[in-house]
């Protein structure tokens, strides 16, 4: 049986022994297990299913903890660093020897980030390894984003997830590797690219699955939900479309025009991206649990963390 608890030594306690702990972050939940534990290591595979090419990425409380794994860190990587670290932010860097292979599915470089959240940070200044941890879903699911759907997951096969409330940013960090010195954002994510921008310049995108086929953050479908999803630029005119069905609606922010339907939820009813990536997760986790015939979603504005939620979006409605 899986425990929720706040006990940060019982989490010690067990990863130091080699079992797995799902953690809270900023962006979402965790599965996480010492990097230097193959058990562990295989154990996160094995429960989120998840094929064993497809790499983890690293935690660690701080830059100098990182330059221990790190072979390179260029200039570039160095000013992000220290804009967005603690934060939803994860970055490709040429991994050293010591870092398992297992871990980075034999590539050079190792993705690694410092997570932005208090029981987080104080759980990984407590042990002497860092941890891996990809969300704590499993593969192709929607990311945990509270305690609860972690232990709905994995009733069984988890000893404890470490509580730490709903987490406040909500989408998953933004993934940048680099090619001679020069950023590229391989993911979309908590991290808006024109925040990017701002500290390094222009930045090139890869986001789409087939530059990337064995990263799974990746994937065409991904981050779904079990209900039919569709993405859509207008709600009124889906609506009709599907007349007849039991239909629930995720809708950006609160509008005059109210359209018939079962159930409806809105991401944030003052308009706020921020507030509405936040509550992404648990809007479709809510919508899924309803049991109707399908969720039409509304395309969000196309700036900043509009794009990380649209591209989420896209991909849950992926066939
Ligand atoms: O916000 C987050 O990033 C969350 C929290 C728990 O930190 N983690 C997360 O992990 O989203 P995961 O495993 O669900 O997604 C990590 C993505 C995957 O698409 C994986 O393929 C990619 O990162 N990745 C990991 N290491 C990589 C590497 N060396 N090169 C390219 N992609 C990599
Ligand atoms: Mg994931």
């Amino acid at each position: 049986m899986v425990l929720i608890s706040t006990d940060i030594s019982k989490a010690i306690e067990l990863l130091t022994a080699g079992e797995l702990v799902a953690i809270p972050t900023e962006t979402v939940y965790g599965l996480a297990g010492n990097i230097y534990n193959e058990h562990a290591i295989r154990k996160i595979f094995e429960t989120k299913q998840r094929p064993l090419l497809n790499p983890l990425i690293v935690h660690v409380h701080s830059v100098q903890q990182l330059e221990n794994l790190v072979a390179e860190f260029p200039e570039k990587a160095k000013l992000l660093a220290e804009a967005f670290w603690p934060g939803p932010m994860t970055l490709l860097l040429k991994k050293k020897a010591i870092v398992p292979d297992l871990i980075t599915a034999g590539k050079e470089t190792v993705a690694v980030r410092i997570p932005n959240h208090p029981v987080a940070l104080k759980l990984l200044e407590s042990i002497p390894f860092p941890l891996a941890a990809p969300s704590a879903n499993p593969f192709n699911g929607i990311s945990p984003t509270k305690a609860e759907h972690v232990a709905a997951y994995f009733p069984d096969s988890l000893a404890l997830v470490l509580d730490g409330g709903q987490c406040t940013n909500g989408i998953e960090s933004t993934i940048i590797g680099f090619d001679e010195g020069e950023a590229i954002v391989f993911r979309l994510g908590g991290i808006s690219l024109e925040e990017i921008k701002s500290v390094i310049g222009e930045v090139s995108i890869k986001n789409k699955n087939e530059t990337a086929p064995n990263a799974p953050g990746m994937l065409a479908k991904h981050y779904a939900p079990k209900t039919k999803l569709f993405l859509v630029e207008d709600l009124e005119q889906a609506v009709h479309a599907h007349k007849g069905k039991k239909i629930a609606l995720l809708r950006f922010t609160e509008n005059t025009t109210s359209i018939p339907c079962e159930h409806e939820v809105i991401l944030s009813s003052k308009g706020d991206l921020k507030e509405a990536a936040a509550n992404l997760y648990l809007a479709l986790h809510n919508l899924d649990d309803l049991s109707v015939d399908l969720i039409l979603a509304e395309r969000l504005p196309a700036t900043g963390l509009g794009k990380s939620i649209n591209d989420r979006l896209e991909r849950a409605a992926k066939e």
